[in-house]
């Protein structure tokens, strides 16, 4: 499969008043074209960090310490603002958590979705217009052509949701970030949204990088699966071997918090103990350690790599753990 976007050693930092908070450490990752990619972790990991820094939207406190992020073969840090300005909205889409805020709430949804067919595709605003009107359609929107001029508090939550998705996909982008965009919704709209987005990534061939913090939510959904701790990545792998054949003691965590229907009423789901970690500082140790049950000796010494095994070669299955969670001893 062709390569779209590939990120190398990214490390991001917030400067704060006593230090730093290290945000993201040395984070890689690539995404394919047609592939969906499910970037999953606990709240407060890195996960919009990292997209953020994607399309230079950090915030002034935040300093990018190092890292290459190639998109189609182009060094997007290398880019000026108003370069990668023409990329963002029309070559990557977003779809950002609370569609409240990401909407403007003193125009309507036509001259909203219009704004980047105007902007990067010349598009005059009667055509535009008209164009928001089978974009609604395409996102399923009820009589989508007809509700272009209402404004935003009209909308249901998922309606609004839905108008996110259209914008995101107006100009045809060949990657769609998508930062949670079903966590505030209820459970049916949410499965309704990401129907709809499965359907539409079919239809138009584009990528998806879908972050959440609920890994039931990406099995249907996502090709491969990185797991985030602390600004890491701990493990990386096909989906399928993310759930059949968890590696990492935190993804290990992380399964047992799903919740199954094929569970029977009794049983408790799991909350991964102990503290969140400390970010404050870059851990010569692992950075799970603290919550780590399966811990020993090197794990407090040395802070295992993302890597594979031996008998995992030929699986791209990556993992960051000194212990081999299967056999039940160290690596
Ligand atoms: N403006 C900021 N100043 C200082 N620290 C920040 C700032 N923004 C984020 N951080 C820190 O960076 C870390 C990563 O934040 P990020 O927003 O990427 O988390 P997340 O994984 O997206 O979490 P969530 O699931 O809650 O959205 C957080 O722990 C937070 O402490
Ligand atoms: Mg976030």
């Amino acid at each position: 499969m062709k390569l779209l976007l590939d990120v190398m050693d990214l490390k991001i930092r917030f400067r704060v008043r006593k230090g730093h908070i290290y945000a993201v450490n040395g984070v890689s990752f690539q995404v394919h074209k047609e592939e969906t990619l499910g970037i999953v972790g606990e709240s407060g990991c890195g996960k919009s960090v990292t997209m953020l820094s994607l399309l230079d939207l950090l915030p002034h406190s935040a300093e990018i310490e190092s890292g290459t992020i190639l998109f189609k073969g182009n060094d997007l840090r290398k880019l000026k603002s108003r370069e990668l300005q023409k990329i963002r909205g029309a070559e990557i889409g977003m779809i950002f958590q609370d569609p409240m805020t990401s909407l403007n709430p003193v125009l309507n949804i036509g001259t909203q979705i219009s704004e980047p067919l105007i902007y990067h595709k010349g598009m005059s605003k009667k055509d535009a217009f008209v164009r928001s009107g089978e974009l609604m359609e395409m996102v399923r929107i009820p009589d989508g052509k007809s509700r272009i001029e209402d404004y935003p508090y009209q909308l249901s939550g998922g309606m609004r949701q839905r108008v996110l998705i259209a914008m995101a996909i107006a100009c045809n982008p060949d990657l769609i970030i998508a930062d949670e965009p079903t966590t505030a919704l209820d459970v049916t709209i949410q499965s309704q949204i990401i129907a709809l987005v499965k359907d539409l990534k079919k239809k138009l061939g584009t990528s998806i990088i879908w972050i959440t913090h609920d890994l039931g939510v990406i099995a249907g959904l996502a090709d491969r699966v990185a797991v985030i701790y602390a600004g890491y990545i701990v493990e990386q792998a096909k989906v399928d071997d993310i759930y059949d054949n968890p590696r990492h003691p935190y993804t290990l965590g992380l399964i047992k918090a799903v919740p199954s229907v094929k569970d029977s009423g009794d049983r408790r789901l799991e909350t991964i103990g102990g503290v969140p970690p400390d970010l404050t500082i870059r851990p010569d140790y692992c950075p799970f350690l603290p919550r780590c049950s399966y811990a020993f000796d090197r794990c407090r010494l040395e802070n295992p790599p993302l890597s594979k095994t031996l008998e995992n070669v030929e699986t791209e299955h990556y993992f960051a753990c000194w212990f081999d969670v299967r056999k039940g001893k160290p690596r």
